[in-house]
């Protein structure tokens, strides 16, 4: 029998938005950590990502930037990638779906089940635009809600009253495209029989037996009502083209493509590794255990869709599970960007060490039901836990090995060790709880031998043992440091950076660690230690935002200091060769300027020209991308967005802001 194989997927984040700390805690951060568990065990193990680069959502924030779909993914593509690489988070592979493989994947996934003719095929009516020449999916088009009347309801929902709606309920119609009224026209798109799969879908999530409550309840909420049959193709540009002739404008649904990423990643993964067949050794062998790290709100696509496209097709492993989380709130709200409580990747990397928020998010993770992060957590629980526990067994070690042992590792008489022993124990409960996706108890279990480990140096009392017994102070001293040996095993998957730490502390070069090593005696004996560092320094205050938007003041005399005045944009072009760049000329009063701005990506340079803005007058110059600038403009940012700050009446320019 072949050996068994792990493939391991997390969600594909929409490329889109920066990835937040409620998306890691959902898909990301347990699947690093399982499969960082899985590799320490020296199991067969991929980890598979990557952008999801299509969609609607897409093509709206394209258009509302007044910029290329492309645009908009490369963006987001490249900043969480490196956002994930930041928190330490190791994928084989981080694809995109704009790749060709991928659309080569999804046509041929699709014409395999159109071949069987499982595919449906359904006229029906839509709106389409004369002026924009094509049909206007419902997020494409605004109108006057049928049900409350809000005149800037979206085709799919009312935002006003939260009715689901079709786009050909709106009462007066208008496409977000070009404000066009929009006509009535037959359109002919293609049905997945998701009706007809819910037999076996059922016989076979019935057999999970270890698959989380909540997601197997969530499931059978579905079998209940009745699974439905599902649009796959829509009439829009952006996308996987139907490969069929005569469906012309017409792309294969995201949520048909995503999922099938994981396979196209697998097949870009091995061409790399210039092994071009190898993919299949884990898409279409039993052995293999796929499973699909996600947030709730994609469980029906994985248990459900995903595993029904892949019966039909007939050639791939299904899941063997699908470990979904629940979702993670900050200081009790919901953690979305779009209501402002986010926390980014990117940013919250810069205030904190990594592996605090992995610790952090990990001690949070939303298992079985939404869980609660607070801002103070990173401040508790590095000192407390991080700094207090872990951080102060391997310090007091360290520190008593090269005080009373010159820096050495001191030898020891006996090869057993109760103390390992009981360490050893104590993996196999961690093991346990990796085994059965309980995370936070790993966490716990994990730290738990800290706890074991600094008990122990007090129970031993190492510093009045040496002053009768050198050698059984060294005995010690050497259960200690291969303690501290076994956590930076131990704690690998949760605290990665750490772990390479404290083995830079031990000196020690055999850095492939290996689970089963822990509660070992690894260590060779009078060899010299390394150099000892804090791994976790106290925090003393949160840097939260707030505090640091509170943390210096000014006087009113330095305030005066900034000359803020009212201007009016006489011309406005881009830079060449740069993104973000604007130049203006503008008039301050009598006086005209020259300014270089970073609102290329929020501004056209024609919607400028005419503008009053509010600008510093008395920046000294400097040169942008070899362009002067004399002064700097007032705008408004938040996440993604930006807007220039104005008056709310007209005012000349030159005026005084104060
Ligand atoms: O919810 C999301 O962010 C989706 N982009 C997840 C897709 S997962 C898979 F199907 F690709
Ligand atoms: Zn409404």
């Amino acid at each position: 029998m072949d050996k068994k194989k792990y493939l391991i997927t997390s969600a594909l984040p929409y490329a889109n938005g920066y990835i937040h700390l409620g998306h890691i805690a959902g898909a990301y951060l347990p699947a690093d950590i399982f499969v960082k568990y899985k590799r320490l065990k020296k199991e067969d193990v991929i980890f598979i990502c990557g952008s999801d680069e299509h969609g609607t959502a897409i093509e709206i924030s394209a258009l509302k930037e007044k910029v290329t779909p492309k645009e908009i993914i490369d963006r987001y593509h490249f900043a969480n990638k490196r956002a994930f690489e930041e928190l330490g988070i190791e994928f084989d592979i981080y694809s995109r779906t704009s790749n060709e493989i991928h659309h080569k994947t999804s046509q041929e996934f699709f014409l395999n089940l159109y071949n069987k003719n499982l595919l449906i095929k359904k006229s029906e009516k839509q709106l389409y635009s004369e002026k924009d020449k094509k049909f206007l999916a419902d997020r494409f088009v605004e109108g006057t809600c049928p049900i409350c009347g809000y005149e800037e309801a979206r085709g799919d929902q009312c935002e006003s009253c939260g009715s689901n709606l079709s786009p050909l309920e709106l009462i007066n119609p208008k496409s977000k495209i070009s404000g066009d009224t929009p006509v009535i026209k037959e359109s002919i798109n293609f049905y997945f029989p998701l009706e007809k799969f819910q037999k076996k879908l059922e016989d076979w999530i019935s057999q999970k037996t270890n698959w989380k409550y909540n997601v197997k309840n969530y499931c059978e909420g579905w079998f209940k009502t009745g699974l439905k049959d599902r649009a796959i193709t829509r009439d829009l540009e952006w996308g996987v083209k139907v490969p069929l002739e005569g469906y012309e404008g017409k792309v294969i649904y995201v949520w048909f493509e995503a999922p099938i990423g994981y396979i196209s990643a697998t097949k870009e993964l091995f061409i790399q590794r210039g092994n071009p067949e190898k993919w299949k050794e884990y898409w279409c062998d039993e052995n293999t255990k796929l499973i699909h790290f996600i947030g709730k709100d994609n469980i029906v696509f994985h248990a459900l869709v995903f595993p029904a496209m892949l019966m039909a097709h007939g050639e791939y492993i299904l899941p063997d599970n699908v470990p979904a989380n629940e979702f993670l709130n900050l200081e009790g709200g919901k953690l979305s960007k779009s209501k402002g409580h986010g926390i980014l990747v990117k940013d919250v990397v810069k205030e904190y060490n990594p592996d605090l928020v992995r610790y952090v998010v990990a001690s949070n993770l939303p298992e079985n039901k939404d869980s609660d992060l607070s801002i103070d957590d990173f401040k508790i629980k590095n000192n407390n836990e991080l700094a207090g526990i872990l951080g102060n067994f391997i310090n007091r070690t360290v520190v008593f090995a090269k005080n009373k042992f010159n820096n050495k590792i001191p030898a020891r008489q006996n090869n057993e060790s109760e103390i390992l022993k009981t360490i050893k124990t104590q993996a196999d409960i961690i093991e346990k709880c990796y085994e059965s996706f309980r995370f936070r108890d790993a966490l716990n279990e994990t730290m738990n031998i800290a706890r074991i480990a600094n008990k122990f140096f007090n129970d031993m009392e190492p510093w009045n043992v040496i002053k009768t017994d050198v050698n059984k102070c060294g005995e010690i001293i050497n259960d200690c440091l291969n303690i501290c040996y076994s956590l930076a095993i131990a704690i690998y998957p949760i605290l990665p950076f750490t772990s390479k730490k404290i083995l830079k502390i031990l000196n020690e070069t055999d850095t492939e660690l290996d689970w089963n090593k822990i509660g070992n005696i690894n260590l060779k004996e009078n060899r010299e230690l390394g150099e000892n560092e804090i791994l976790f320094p106290q925090i003393e205050n949160n840097n939260t935002t707030e505090d640091k938007e509170m943390e210096e003041e000014i006087s009113i005399t330095e305030f005066q200091k900034i000359k803020i005045k009212i201007a009016k944009v006489i011309t406005c072009e881009k830079i060449p060769n740069s993104k973000k760049l604007l130049k203006l000329k503008i008039k301050i009063g009598d006086k005209e300027k020259q300014i270089v701005a970073g609102i290329a990506e929020h501004y056209l340079p024609d919607e400028l020209i005419g503008k009053s803005i509010v600008v510093v007058s008395n920046m000294k110059k400097t040169k942008l991308m070899g362009i002067d600038s004399e002064g700097m403009l007032l705008a408004a940012k938040k996440d993604d967005k930006l807007v220039l700050l104005s008056t709310d009446k007209p005012i000349d320019d030159g005026a005084d802001v104060n």
